[in-house]
């Protein structure tokens, strides 16, 4: 059975071998850079099952880097996670492996049940055996269901999910809560307003929008473009989970949040005039069923406990997103017409290098 938990909360933080679920997707591979280059002692394994949103693209960057690694694997598959922790020490897991996209989950739940409560579910299974020092489980601001016109998310707003993905994002976070508790843990939550930034799927709102408005092709704006969310710049999400990874205390849940609220169309206003485009190209299209009138999160705790703010101003990281679209044409395309996909296949499977172990 391994070794599972000490409960001694005296032994130090051991933060040499970061396994990082899903860190093929887009925050999850922008962690990683942030993380190799923030800690020159840590190593990474990224552990990612390459779905249609995974790109292995994202991690151009750090695949010669001799401390990253990367191993193709579901968290929801018992031999393909046993694997991986038989093949590395891990010492901290952050999960950011999952299905992400409200829509999807609206046409087709089982995956989102699948990979987000049973790959939790897996990963805490394997991470107590190894009796790993510390599990960050990534969540978000969906779980928390909608706000009115007032007030925002806070730690202990209660659960009350409204679409599939979200329900599945907080039966994870229930799990993990749990294992805290009855396994003693050394896991936690930080709970997330929406993303936004380079290498960002375009399905989701602010690359969907670059993209169609690059090739004049009109932007999607669900319903009346009332809905509001509030944005974060993703470095500002990276920094965030490893200061979780170091400050945070188990079984306890942190919200991260960038501080920017905006109604949908005043946001593809915004995006539209960046780009130097007309706001005739936005649609008003039929809205989402079920579709969260509003999140505002609430994240005073992290700032009063970790000295955590977010740094972008959003003006600045709408421009530096819009930039990056409009600077890598080719991950654009290569990503619409499905291309991105073979890139695994010419630059991973002949690579012996990125399939050995550390020890
Ligand atoms: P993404 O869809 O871009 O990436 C998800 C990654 O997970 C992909 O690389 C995919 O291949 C991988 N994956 C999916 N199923 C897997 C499985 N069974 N096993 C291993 N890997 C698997 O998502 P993202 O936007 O980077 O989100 C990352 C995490 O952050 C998610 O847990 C999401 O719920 C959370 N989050 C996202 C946002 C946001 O605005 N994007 C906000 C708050 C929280
Ligand atoms: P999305 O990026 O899917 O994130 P989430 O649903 O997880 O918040 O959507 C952000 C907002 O933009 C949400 O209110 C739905 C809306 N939206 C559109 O208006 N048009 C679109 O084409 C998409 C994908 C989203």
């Amino acid at each position: 059975m391994g070794r599972g938990y000490s409960r001694d909360v005296s032994k130090p933080l051991d933060k040499r071998t970061v396994l990082v679920a899903g860190g093929a997707g887009f925050i999850g591979s922008n962690f990683i850079r942030y993380l190799l280059d923030a800690e020159p002692g840590v190593r990474v394994v990224n552990f990612d099952l390459l779905t249609y949103a995974g790109n292995v693209r994202n991690n151009a960057e750090v695949e010669e880097d001799p401390r990253y690694r990367f191993v193709r694997g579901d968290i929801a598959d018992d031999a393909d996670v046993s694997g991986v922790f038989a093949d590395s020490a891990i010492d901290v897991v952050v999960n950011f492996a999952a299905e992400t996209h409200v829509d999807r989950s609206i046409e087709d739940a089982a995956p989102f049940v699948r990979t987000n409560v049973m790959g939790t579910a897996c990963l805490l299974e394997h991470a107590r055996r190894a009796g790993v020092s510390r599990y960050v489980q990534i969540s978000t601001d969906e779980v928390y269901g909608s706000l009115g016109e007032r007030g925002a998310f806070r730690e202990d707003t209660p659960l009350e999910p409204n679409n599939p993905y979200a329900a599945t994002k907080a039966g994870a976070d229930l799990l993990v809560l749990a294992e805290a508790r009855t396994h003693g843990a050394p896991a936690l939550i930080t709970r997330c307003s929406n993303n936004y930034g380079p290498m960002q799927f375009p399905e989701k709102f602010i690359p969907l929008m670059v993209a169609n408005a690059m090739e004049d092709r009109p932007v999607p704006v669900y319903g009346d473009g009332s809905n509001r969310r509030e944005w974060i710049y993703v470095d500002d999400h990276s920094r965030g989970v490893w200061e979780a990874v170091d400050k945070g205390r188990a079984g306890e849940v942190y919200n991260i949040g960038g501080g920017r609220e905006m109604a949908n169309v005043d946001l593809a206003r915004m995006v539209l005039d960046e780009l130097g485009k007309p706001a005739s190209l936005i649609e008003f299209v039929t809205d989402r069923p079920g579709h969260d009138l509003r999140y505002a999160i609430d994240c005073s705790r992290i700032e009063r406990e970790w000295g955590w703010s977010a740094r972008w101003d959003f003006t600045d990281g709408i421009r530096a997103t819009v930039e990056w679209y409009r600077t890598h044409p080719d991950w654009v395309r290569e990503v619409r017409d499905g291309s991105y996909r073979a890139y695994y296949e010419r630059h991973y499977t002949h690579r012996n290098a990125t399939l050995t172990s550390f020890r």
